[in-house]
């Protein structure tokens, strides 16, 4: 195994990192009071058969620990039209529903108007992960608006796909 002699510091990891484009999405819950939900880029696909996704909410959030209670929860990946809803849920303690459109998924979790796909979850495993924790939910259901575009997050800028 290969020791690698100085730990990298944050600084260096996000600014290498910030070369890794990805989508952006909300997660999302209601916990029957009120909505829940925070902006999440750490979003992927897992397992085809069962149906699974990942996602690493930081020990820091404060909305984590009330959405995995709920356990039911809605990926909204958002489009290209949707960066400052992006920042928005973004911001801890802010009303993060201000003038946000939403309804009802099937499992009851907001399902933000014009985003790109709803993917329904439960969450099923949670891994302490360093500062994180890395999250496997099981997909429920899931759709996409075909024509839309998606809102890409790249060093730190939002962008979209050219193509
Ligand atoms: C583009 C973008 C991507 C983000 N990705 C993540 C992520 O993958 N995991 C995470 O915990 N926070 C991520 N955040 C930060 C959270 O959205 C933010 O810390 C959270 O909303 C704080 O609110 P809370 O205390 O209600 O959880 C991201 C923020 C932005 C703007």
């Amino acid at each position: 195994m290969t020791t690698i002699a100085t730990a990298p510091n944050a600084a260096t990891l996000r600014q290498v990192w910030g070369h890794f484009a990805t989508g952006v999405a909300v997660i999302t819950a209601h916990n029957g009071a009120e909505p829940l939900g925070f902006t999440c880029q750490s979003v992927v696909s897992v397992s085809l058969d069962p149906p699974y996704l990942s996602f690493c909410p930081a020990k820091t959030s404060t909305s984590w620990p009330q959405l995995r209670k709920v356990g039911a929860i809605c990926v909204n990946i958002l489009a290209h039209q949707q960066g400052d809803l992006c920042r928005q849920f973004a911001v801890s303690g802010a009303d993060k529903f201000a003038d946000v459109e939403w309804g009802r998924a099937d499992n009851g979790a907001p399902a933000i108007a014009g985003a790109l796909a709803h993917i329904e979850a439960v969450v099923e495993f949670e891994h302490d992960a360093g500062d994180h924790t890395i999250v496997l939910a099981r997909i429920t259901d899931l759709s996409a608006d075909e024509n839309g575009r998606p809102l890409l997050f790249y060093k730190g800028r939002f962008g979209e796909f050219a193509g």
